[in-house]
């Protein structure tokens, strides 16, 4: 792939790029506002257009929620993950929600999201970049715009960014001051979260710590506590040799990243900042963003807005997607090839992913785009149990996960990381675990907003068989 990057008087980058096939493209100048003369689906449509201008113009006052040096810091770890060198475990609600906002549930997401990290680091070997979908994420794509109940039709629920769950024509109204409150339980979430991973509560000599309540008493508690024994033999070896938690500060913290889907354009829009050092755009309302299945037209609003921000992005990837407008993502999001810059998602289902995935591998490969292979094992494997209740089959979850990276293994690529749908919570929503959740007891504690997360238990269960599955396939590299 030949490119040059090219700078001229007030424009931005201009990147004229070609194919290997001779294909050239002009890059053309990108500024934040730029995505609105594209076709933007999945976006609310407010009554008053004055009220939300209000409330962009109020968001742009409002400070970054997130440093452009920190997102550059993790597009430099998911370089790592794109070489082999690291794995991302990327994690958290389907739907955050300002009814659940609260230091409990920040506390348990974090805790169970640390837990799974070690498990995959210390059982595999090798650095884990963890990655919230926290502290932003609540905004939602919806496959039918309407529902309905009883015969009433209602616009659908679009996330607490947009408007309410209750089932009443007021709060189904897209209220644009919702965009404000978001930005408020953002910034409360971001404030806790860097509390927990520099305060001490990541301490790695913590690891026992970790382990929650309810979980402690299960299977893979019992589990984890051998294995916390384990790593902790190891610490207080390390610190014999000089190396503790005062004197290396990685001990004693942890990087820790938020993401979330780049849904809601006017908020995106509005939290986009010059970085006053390089002079690029950033999103600052996280460090990660990526792109939905549903939106992720290359010639669409949302791709537009995303190619122009320099935070490391990602693509969801699901069973339909034609190879070429494969090739054109990675061709828009990352002109550069950057390594760490994109990171593809692949939410096949178990069904689709030993048929989808390999061609599409061979396609990106081919063309020698540098991408991060991650696998949403959730958004596949969506069904609808006799009684009702939407949900996921654990065994179906993991078969996918197996499978991925099987896939990666036949095609001599990587399989770097894993997307799931999860909360630190002991509820019933995918069926299935060592713990068994049935179809009869889903009801028992059915909590989410929009998709059945795992609980607690069927994270830590799934993050053991991949820490398996990882010290397999992947190449040791200390
Ligand atoms: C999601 O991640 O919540 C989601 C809607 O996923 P997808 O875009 O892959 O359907
Ligand atoms: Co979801």
């Amino acid at each position: 792939m030949k490119k040059s990057l090219v700078k001229t008087g007030n424009k931005e980058y201009n990147l004229i790029r070609e194919h290997s096939e001779g294909v050239g493209v002009i890059m053309e100048e990108w500024l934040p506002d730029g995505w609105r003369s594209k076709p933007a689906v999945h976006m609310p449509v407010y009554d008053d257009e004055n009220d939300v201008r209000r409330v962009e113009s109020r968001l742009r006052s409002y400070p970054p929620l997130v440093f452009a040096e920190e997102s550059l810091r993790l597009k430099k770890s998911l370089g790592d993950v794109c070489e082999g060198r690291a794995f991302l475990l990327q994690g958290g609600d389907c739907a955050e929600s300002f009814a659940e906002f609260g230091a409990t549930n920040i506390r348990d997401m974090f805790r169970i999201l640390l837990q799974m990290a070690v498990v995959l680091m210390f059982g595999a070997s090798r650095p884990v970049v963890k990655v919230g979908r926290m502290a932003g994420q609540f905004a939602k794509p919806r496959s039918s715009p309407f529902e309905t109940i009883n015969g009433v039709t209602l616009p659908s629920y679009k996330g607490d960014n947009i408007n309410g769950i209750e089932f009443t024509s007021e709060a189904r109204a897209p209220q644009p001051e919702r965009m404000l409150q978001a930005y408020h339980h953002a910034s409360a979430t971001l404030n806790l979260l860097r509390a927990f991973s520099q305060g001490g509560f990541a301490d790695l000599n913590k690891v026992q710590e970790w382990n929650l309540g309810f979980v402690a008493h299960s299977l893979q508690g019992e589990q984890y506590k051998r294995f916390a024994e384990r790593i902790s033999e190891t610490l207080s070896f390390m610190a014999a040799c000089g190396i503790s938690a005062e004197t290396v500060p990685v001990v004693r913290e942890t990087p820790f990243y938020t993401s979330h889907e780049a849904l809601l354009l006017p908020f995106e829009e509005a939290l986009t900042r010059v970085d006053s050092s390089t002079g690029d755009w950033y999103d600052c309302s996280a460090h990660m963003l990526w792109i939905g299945e549903r939106t992720r037209d290359p010639d669409g609003a949302h791709v537009e807005f995303a190619r122009g921000i320099s935070n490391p992005v990602a693509v969801k990837v699901g069973p339909n997607i034609q190879t070429d407008d494969l090739l054109r993502l990675c061709d828009v999001l990352n002109p550069l090839n950057e390594a760490g810059r994109l990171t593809l998602i692949t939410r096949m289902g178990r069904k689709n992913v030993a048929e989808k995935l390999p061609p599409l591998i061979r396609a990106v490969e081919k063309a020698g785009y540098r991408v991060v292979w991650s696998c949403d094992p959730m958004h596949g494997n969506t069904q609808v149990a006799s009684n009702g209740y939407k949900t996921r089959d654990f065994k179906a979850i993991l078969e996918e996960v197996q499978t991925f990276f099987a896939v990666h293994q036949a095609e001599g690529t990587y399989a770097g990381g894993l997307h799931f749908e999860l909360t630190g919570q002991d509820v019933t929503e995918c069926v299935g675990g060592s713990q068994a959740v049935t179809e009869e007891n889903l009801g028992r504690c059915y909590k989410t907003l929009c998709d059945p997360r795992l609980n607690a238990n069927q994270s830590l269960e799934l993050a053991f068989c991949v820490a398996e599955m990882l010290k397999k396939a992947a190449k040791p590299i200390f």
